[in-house]
């Protein structure tokens, strides 16, 4: 090998490495600061009765996520489980704000928000963008 070629090579090894570790440690989500959701806990979760309103995430969001009880409830089956753990979070903080949704929040842990996105985010995805729309 010549001497930039293994440079090149030492470079390439190098930012391998570094990736490597900006990877999250296993066992912990990857955005949220969550640990690691189960889904099968999560999908008895999905079925708690909330203190606040009497009702649990699939009374509205509906059993897969997909079918939610007024059109207006947004979907979450198959939304990214980053993105499920980063909305439950904030409507728990209060940095996102909603009349119905966020005493459904108040009480979850961590642990409980992570199995939560885990299962919504393993059912079926009814999501999609706007491309081709306009
Ligand atoms: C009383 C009805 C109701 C219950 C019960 C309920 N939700 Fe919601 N949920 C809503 C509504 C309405 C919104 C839209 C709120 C908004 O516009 O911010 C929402 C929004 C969400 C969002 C954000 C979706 C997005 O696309 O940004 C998530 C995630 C979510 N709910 C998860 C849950 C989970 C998990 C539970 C159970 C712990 C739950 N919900 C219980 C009505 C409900």
């Amino acid at each position: 090998m010549t001497t930039s070629r293994s440079l090149l090579f030492v470079s390439v090894l190098a930012a391998a490495t570094a990736l490597m570790a900006c990877a999250p440690a296993d066992g912990e989500s990857s955005s949220a600061g969550l640990p690691k959701g189960r889904v099968d806990a999560g999908a008895l979760q999905s079925s708690v009765k909330g203190e606040a309103t009497g009702q649990s995430c699939v009374d509205c969001h509906g059993a897969d996520g997909n079918q939610p009880l007024d059109p207006t409830y947004p979907k979450i089956g198959g939304q990214y489980e980053d993105y499920l753990g980063h909305a439950l979070q904030q409507y728990r903080s209060g940095q996102r704000d909603h009349l119905l949704m966020s005493n459904q929040a108040q009480g979850l842990t961590d642990q409980q928000i992570a199995d939560l996105a885990a299962f919504f985010a393993s059912q079926p995805s009814q999501l999609s963008d706007l491309s081709g729309v306009y």
